[in-house]
């Protein structure tokens, strides 16, 4: 599958309506599908090792959905965060990740009390699903191994605002509101067109 058919089935899926978990299931098929005609291994060669990761929109700014491409590098990782109650699909499309699922347990003074729901590690285009609700959708994505690895992310809605979970006491996390806007944010998570990237 093409990057052009993935945005295009993306686009026919969302105008179905689904509720969460058919949708999620459907997204997860279109994922599984893309990852596996398309090679990344390419991503792994790119640049050095300065403990990021970055992130490539492969979407245009017009679509109202998120398609982003994530290269991390040897033990780096990204903040715990959630994703807005969108429903989306991530895959492992090169090297090994540990993905880290958080669930709400209590609301507390500053945020949130969320506990761990474990450690899974993925490889070889294994998806984990993003759904809508506190249980949910909080993660932390991480490499922490010595090459580099690259995931694929997929959200239903343009992903542009969603809040990072910082640890405050015990296992009280503050949240902090993100705005995420790829042209402005300069945070290493520069803009690749597909052309530029090899995914067709
Ligand atoms: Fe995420």
């Amino acid at each position: 599958m093409h990057l052009r058919s993935l945005r295009q089935n993306i686009q026919e899926l969302k105008q179905l309506n689904l509720e969460s978990a058919q949708a999620s299931y459907h997204l997860a098929n279109l994922v599984k599908q893309f990852t596996a005609h398309n090679s990344f291994e390419h991503l792994l060669r790119s640049r050095s090792s300065n403990g990021l990761y970055r992130r490539h929109r492969l979407t245009e700014l017009t679509d109202d959905f998120h398609i982003i491409l994530a290269t991390w590098e040897p033990h780096s990782c990204s903040p715990i965060h959630d994703h807005d109650e969108t429903i989306g699909a991530v895959a492992v499309v090169a090297g090994q990740t540990v993905e880290t699922k958080y669930r709400c347990v209590a609301h507390a003074e500053r945020g949130l009390c969320v506990g761990s729901s474990g450690n899974e590690s993925f490889a070889n285009c294994t998806v984990s699903p993003i759904l809508p609700g506190d249980n949910l959708q909080i993660h932390q994505m991480a490499n922490q191994t010595d090459a580099l690895a690259a995931t694929l992310h997929v959200y239903l809605h343009a992903l542009d605002r969603f809040h990072l979970y910082e640890h405050h006491a015990d296992r009280q996390y503050a949240l902090i509101p993100k705005q995420l806007w790829f042209d402005q944010d300069s945070v290493d998570r520069p803009i690749a067109e597909p052309a530029l990237i090899g995914v067709s």
